[in-house]
């Protein structure tokens, strides 16, 4: 097994009531732990093999890979979902980023609001994200798979928008799964890490 599933971060409980630890029995131990099996089956035997995730998404989506492309990039789109939440967020962020949403979406309500029409707007399967374009933060919905990484765009928040993630506990209604993140779950400090990360990256090239 070249490819591992991840860990999450919390135990299947810690997101309730907003996010069942049944819907997480499911979706992680089932959907996101299928995607790293089928990953595993399709790269076998191949140059996938030696490659980090992170390579196999891009260089599968270039070469048109699509068994490969679209189980790796559901690998990583799900860790980084689990990432995007924690237990007991209330929602507010802080420090940079704070000043960021204040300062590019004109508030956090504003924020909310956009994040929220690009996701009940996204038809069918997807995600929702918070991306940073260089100095510029921007929200964008992908179809299925697909994810700012094979962008120049760096993500700094997802949200899956599939049915899977929200069915069980909010049936059709994406739009109360969407607000309950919004509200309660997202992790600012890992949006924070992002961007911190990004700065960082940015410095280091101008050094250069
Ligand atoms: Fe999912």
């Amino acid at each position: 097994m070249t490819f591992k599933l991840t860990e999450l971060p919390y135990d299947r409980d810690a997101l309730e009531p907003h996010i069942s630890a049944r819907t997480l029995d499911y979706h992680y131990g089932k959907h996101h732990n299928d995607y790293v099996d089928k990953l595993n089956e399709n790269a076998a035997g191949t140059r996938y093999e030696e490659m980090s995730l992170e390579d196999a998404i891009r260089t599968s989506f270039r070469k048109n890979d699509k068994s490969v492309y679209n189980n790796a990039s559901q690998a990583w789109n799900h860790t980084f979902l689990w990432e995007s939440m924690k237990p007991g967020g209330d929602g507010r962020p802080a420090g940079t980023v704070s000043d960021m949403i204040n300062e590019q979406f004109g508030g956090l309500d504003t924020f909310r609001k956009q994040f929220k029409e690009s996701a009940v707007a996204q038809f069918g399967s997807g995600w929702t994200w918070l991306i940073a374009d260089e100095d510029t933060l921007a929200i964008v919905s992908t179809s299925n798979a697909d994810s700012p990484l094979t962008t120049d765009t760096t993500p700094l928040l997802t949200l899956d928008v599939w049915e899977h993630a929200y069915y069980l506990d909010y049936q059709n209604s994406r739009e109360k799964y969407v607000d309950a993140f919004l509200e309660h779950l997202i992790n600012w400090d890992f949006v924070q890490a992002n961007l911190d990360a990004l700065d960082a990256r940015s410095q280091l090239r101008a050094s250069r």
